[in-house]
């Protein structure tokens, strides 16, 4: 039986990612440039590249460390490189071309499963702020053959549902209780994971992904 003591710890870790990661967020979010009245399919295109880049190796980082250790967190239910691979296919990538794509080499340290935990809430709070992204891509491109927006759709009906899991499954892992330092370095990841994100989308013109 669980005490109310874990359950406020619970709502704790919650509400410390969400407050503490507010700043980095909005700065992040500042970089993506999909709600732009001129966003064209290049820019939408360009924009999922860049996306791309920094999930394939960011998740594969992610699965060495979290699949075995967590598996309360249904990790290999939730990669996205599949879905960002089907909308690039969709706006007329193959194989070879998605595999010359550029990378992200400056990813967020992930020095054990609290920042990688932490780096995950982040890649799985992103589906949140993406249904208001789908719904806008989809008024802005409608008509436009662009493909049918697997990435941001991302669970579909689910993404509610499979949040609230997340956030269980993240507040009650194992290696949480035997940590005093636990939250704070989950805090951390979420914080650099914030952050590498934001400089890999702004890297090239320093202010927006979306710009040749
Ligand atoms: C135009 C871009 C974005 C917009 C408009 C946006 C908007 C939002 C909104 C409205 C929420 C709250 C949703 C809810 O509580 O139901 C949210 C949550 C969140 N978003 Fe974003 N977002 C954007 C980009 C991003 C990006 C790029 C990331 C990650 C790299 C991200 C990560 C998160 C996280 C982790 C949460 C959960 C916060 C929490 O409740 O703890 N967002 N976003």
């Amino acid at each position: 039986m669980r005490g109310w003591g874990h359950l406020f710890a619970t709502v704790s870790l919650l509400q410390r990612l969400k407050t503490e990661t507010r700043p980095h967020h909005e700065r992040t979010e500042a970089a993506v440039r999909l709600m732009e009245p001129g966003l064209t399919p290049g820019d939408y295109r360009r924009h999922l590249e860049a996306l791309h880049g920094f999930y394939v190796p960011l998740e594969a980082a992610l699965a060495a460390r979290l699949e075995a250790a967590e598996p309360a967190l249904r990790a290999h239910e939730r990669w996205k490189v599949s879905l960002l691979e089907e909308d690039l296919r969709a706006l007329g990538h193959d194989a070879a071309s998605l595999a010359r794509l550029p990378r992200c080499e400056q990813l967020p340290a992930l020095p054990g499963v609290p920042e990688a935990l932490g780096c995950f809430y982040v890649l799985e709070g992103s589906t949140l702020g993406g249904q208001l992204i789908l719904r806008h891509l989809r008024r802005h491109f409608a008509g436009v053959p662009v493909g049918d927006f697997a990435f941001f759709r991302a669970y579909g009906e689910d993404v509610g549902p499979m949040w609230r899991a997340f956030g269980e499954a993240l507040t009650h892992t194992a290696a949480r209780a035997a940590s005093g330092d636990f939250d704070t370095r989950v805090v951390k990841g979420a914080q650099d994971t914030f952050d590498a994100f934001g400089a890999w989308l702004t890297r090239e013109t320093g202010h927006a992904s979306v710009r040749p």
